[in-house]
């Protein structure tokens, strides 16, 4: 292993380019191969063991790539199957954070949103996290799945996703949340909607940066940080390469570099 080689990120789809996005500004000396499965996204209302599936062949792949590092860029996966991972691969593994230290520090009156697919909340990982650093504090999940096929589809904003955002967040409104995380990376995203409907008094945590921060402080410990020089962005998809592509350039704008289709089937 050498920190030549690239680091490896991966979502169910687009989501996982907001982290891209951050790793990159962090640390933009690196080399970033992302996958998105386009082809078979959302996850998150799928069973947990054709998750975990889904998973190990996007990890093998990577293994295959000779990455340094892998980032779950996806909350489902982190929360299902991040720790069973981490003996099975040659290189280290870092999952999304779940910004429960950020929302803490934020929150005025300790009722905090959380916001994610249906099996991220019915892990309760986030939830786990806030009351172990608080017990103090009043957690609010709310699984949203009607968002992550809309924001696969490029639908951003009104219509459905506006009604889904008021059936959604509203009860949240009524619980007095001042804080949302938002556990999901395709929801920063739609953040604008978001915010629109929760009000400008309440704070979106999305737990990106934490997460890249988390990444570098793994890279250091193994000694895997890239030298000085320019980095790269290789963008792998499994299907709608040119919707893909689009959201993509919302996203990362000009650091994107290659995009390639990638078949798991051979995985
Ligand atoms: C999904 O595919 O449902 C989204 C996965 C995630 O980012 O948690």
């Amino acid at each position: 292993m050498n920190g030549e080689a690239a680091i490896g990120v991966f979502d169910s789809g687009v989501g996982g380019l907001t982290v891209v996005k951050e790793l990159a500004w962090l640390m933009p000396e690196e080399h970033y191969i992302y996958f998105g499965d386009t082809a078979r996204a959302p996850y998150g209302s799928r069973p947990p063991s054709q998750i975990l599936a889904f998973m190990r062949q996007i990890l093998d792949f990577f293994a295959d790539r000779q990455v340094k590092m892998a980032v779950f860029a996806c909350n489902t996966m982190t929360a299902l199957g991040l720790e069973a991972a981490r003996h099975h691969y040659p290189f280290p593994l870092v999952g999304m954070n779940p910004g429960a230290r950020v929302a803490l520090n934020v929150t005025r009156n300790k009722h905090i949103g959380v916001i994610a697919t249906q099996a991220a909340i019915a892990s309760g990982k986030h939830g786990q996290a806030l009351t172990n650093l608080d017990p103090g504090v009043t957690v609010f999940p709310q699984a949203c799945p009607k968002f992550v096929p809309c924001i696969e589809r490029g639908i951003l904003d009104g219509g459905p996703l506006e009604a889904a955002a008021q059936e959604y967040l509203m009860p949240l409104r009524e619980e007095r949340v001042d804080t949302l995380i938002l556990g999901c990376t395709h929801y920063p995203l739609i953040s604008p909607l978001i915010r629109r409907v929760m009000g400008p008094e309440v704070k979106l945590v999305d737990p990106a940066c934490e997460t890249a921060l988390d990444a570098r402080r793994c890279l250091i410990k193994h000694g895997l940080l890239a030298g000085s020089g320019r980095g790269s962005v290789r963008l792998c998809f499994s299907g709608g390469l040119d919707r893909a592509e689009l959201l993509a350039e919302t996203v990362i704008g000009d650091r994107l570099a290659e995009f390639e289709y990638v078949d798991l089937q051979d995985y």
